[in-house]
């Protein structure tokens, strides 16, 4: 394990360096952006091979897009799993996954750098995976309760702590209200912003409401 997280840093630390020497513009562009986005993209070598290159995920591995999630959200998620207040829980297959990953940056300086760089990506377009996909009008009825912390537009609301929702993958948006409702994420210990995320997915009585929130929270998108 330790040696192929050694061999991918140097891969990757290797393509980067000449792709900057025959100057390929998208890997080049921390360079001019300071100290801070040029550790936090080769901390980020230690990501790509679950979460990609570009952000975009796997979800063959699990691994949602989280390319454009704000600094601040993926820095406290970083410390969550870190702690083991996130992704700890027996059940949880892709959290027992990332937990491991979260021990490699040691420093706050380190999840700052890799926070600031993943917030620096572009979001990517994230396809619809999910066969039978919700109905929006009836999501736009289930959303106007989380519409108070994660914003209208789904765009998130740093005050409430809440996160952007709109680039998420669907089946990773599925997949976290599950486990919101089942108590594998947010019952951590120590975790205070998870159980109001619990309360919250009492709203969504079935898989139906789960299918017809995330339907609309991806509409937005399109808007
Ligand atoms: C071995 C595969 C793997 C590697 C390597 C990996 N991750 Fe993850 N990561 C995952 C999985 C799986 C999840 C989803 C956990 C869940 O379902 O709750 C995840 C979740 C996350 C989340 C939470 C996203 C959200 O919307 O809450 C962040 C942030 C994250 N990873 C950042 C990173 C960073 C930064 C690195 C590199 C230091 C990294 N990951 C390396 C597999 C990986
Ligand atoms: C009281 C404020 C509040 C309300 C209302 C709320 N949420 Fe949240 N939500 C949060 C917070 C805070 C987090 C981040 C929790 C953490 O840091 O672990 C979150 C996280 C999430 C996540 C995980 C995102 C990720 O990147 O992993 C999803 C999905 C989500 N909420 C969906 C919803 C849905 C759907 C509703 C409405 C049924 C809703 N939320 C209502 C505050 C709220």
């Amino acid at each position: 394990m330790l040696a192929r997280f050694i061999t991918t840093l140097t891969t990757t630390a290797l393509f980067s360096c000449m792709a900057t020497a025959i100057g390929l513009p998208g890997l080049a562009v921390a360079e001019d952006s300071g100290p801070e986005l040029v550790r936090g993209e080769q901390l980020y070598a230690l990501c790509t091979q679950c979460h990609g290159a570009d952000g975009s995920g796997n979800q063959a591995a699990l691994a949602p897009a989280i390319a454009g999630l704000p600094a601040w959200y993926v820095k406290a998620q970083l410390e969550k799993f870190r702690a083991g207040i996130r992704g700890l829980h027996q059940g949880d297959r892709g959290g027992l996954r990332m937990y491991p990953m979260s021990q490699w940056l040691r420093t706050e300086e380190d999840r700052e750098a890799v926070a600031a760089y993943v917030a620096s990506m572009k979001p990517t377009d994230t396809a619809e995976t999910v066969a039978h996909s919700g109905d929006v009008a009836r999501g736009q009825g289930y959303y106007a309760v989380c519409s108070a912390c994660h914003g209208m537009d789904a765009g998130g609301n740093p005050q409430m702590g809440a996160p952007p929702l709109v680039d998420l993958n669907d089946w990773y948006l599925i997949s976290s209200i599950e486990k919101y409702k089942s108590g594998i994420r947010g019952n951590g210990p120590g975790d205070t912003l998870g159980p109001a995320m619990i309360g919250m997915v009492a709203t969504l009585p079935d898989d139906d409401a789960i299918r017809d929130v995330v339907a609309y929270i991806k509409s937005l998108k399109k808007k």
